[in-house]
């Protein structure tokens, strides 16, 4: 038999192909809410092409790869030299996995993807608003680290379902019990307020809550730009599963502008399913439904 000979060098398993995760290990696990958690896990080598967590640009998202399982977006949620985090909505068998990693366990990364939010500066920061509701609270949450002096707004059925609390004091809470900050939804007050008191809205939530955000900008002449969620499969603009009135969410988006929204009638309307088949989204303009489930 013949041997084959074994001349690979340590250097050339340096870089995996483009496309391929790259694992990181996780080093902490933080309780949000009862239904939200955060994981924070090591950078791992940043000279992967296929992971390169200090490229991402708030509104962008990453896959994340579960071995022997499957792969889903999440957004960075948590990004400084000593490590980077997502927070999750535990929802089904992926998320609920994610749920029970245990420190030191690797999960694959992707990534960032898609076109994250703009940013201007000739707007002054205390013109810019960010609404959030549910994990639509996380792409904001690295948004607002970059805008300090915008208002960070978030809309929670309940004090107990209020997100990053500790991290943004200063932030505009409204609960729909009235148990925290005031009662009602961010809309309501947006109705009668930003008129006058903003020139920039980026929103990211449950769907009916952003559809309702982007009417009272139209109305007011202010811009806005939507973080949108659709059904993932590649991430990459190549199997048409996120597919939204002729643009690819995961490349074309997750951001989209006011322009643009108006050209997707489907926005607020209708999404894919897992299976690709349109379904409706309720129409409530609730943060209940707060990682914009169907
Ligand atoms: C760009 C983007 C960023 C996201 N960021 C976050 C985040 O930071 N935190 C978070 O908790 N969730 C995020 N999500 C949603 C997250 O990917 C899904 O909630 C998660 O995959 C649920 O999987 P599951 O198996 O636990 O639940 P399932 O029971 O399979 O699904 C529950 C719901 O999650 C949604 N969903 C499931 N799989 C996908 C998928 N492959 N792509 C998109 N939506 C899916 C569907 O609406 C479904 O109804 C993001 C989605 C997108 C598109
Ligand atoms: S998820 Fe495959 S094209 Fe967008």
């Amino acid at each position: 038999m013949i041997e084959r000979e074994n001349n690979t060098s340590a250097e050339q398993f340096n870089t995996l192909p483009p496309s391929c995760p790259v694992m990181a290990p996780l080093v902490e696990k933080k309780q949000e809410t009862p239904r939200m958690l955060s994981l924070l896990f090591e950078i791992p080598d940043v000279n992967q092409p296929s992971f390169l967590p200090f490229n991402n640009r708030p509104g962008q998202f990453v896959m994340v790869w579960i071995p022997g399982m499957n792969e889903k977006p999440f957004v960075i949620s948590y990004l400084s030299r000593a490590g980077f985090g997502i927070t999750v909505m535990v929802r089904g068998d992926f998320s609920r996995r994610l749920a029970e990693l245990k420190e030191g366990q690797k999960v694959g990364f992707r990534g960032p993807f898609g076109r994250g939010f703009s940013q201007y500066n000739e707007i002054p920061r205390e013109r810019i608003a960010m609404v959030g509701g549910g994990c639509g609270m996380a792409p904001l949450s690295l948004l607002a680290e970059s805008l300090p002096g915008a208002s960070l707004i978030q809309g929670a059925p309940s004090e107990k379902d209020i997100l990053y609390l500790d991290r943004f004091p200063n932030q505009i809470v409204f609960t729909e019990d009235g148990s925290c900050g005031m009662e009602g939804l961010p809309t309501d007050w947006l109705k009668g307020y930003v008129a006058s008191d903003f020139d920039m809205i980026y929103t990211c939530g449950p769907e009916p809550m952003m559809k309702s955000i982007l009417q009272i900008c139209r109305k007011n002449n202010i811009s806005c730009q939507v973080a949108l969620e659709r059904y993932m499969k590649c991430g990459i603009g190549v199997c048409g599963q996120c597919e939204c009135d002729g643009y690819l969410v995961c490349k074309d988006g997750p951001v989209f502008s006011d322009s643009e929204l108006l050209n997707m009638p489907s926005f607020g309307n209708k999404k894919r399913d897992a299976a690709g088949q349109s379904v409706s989204i309720s129409s409530q303009a609730s943060s209940k439904t707060s990682c914009k489930t169907n």
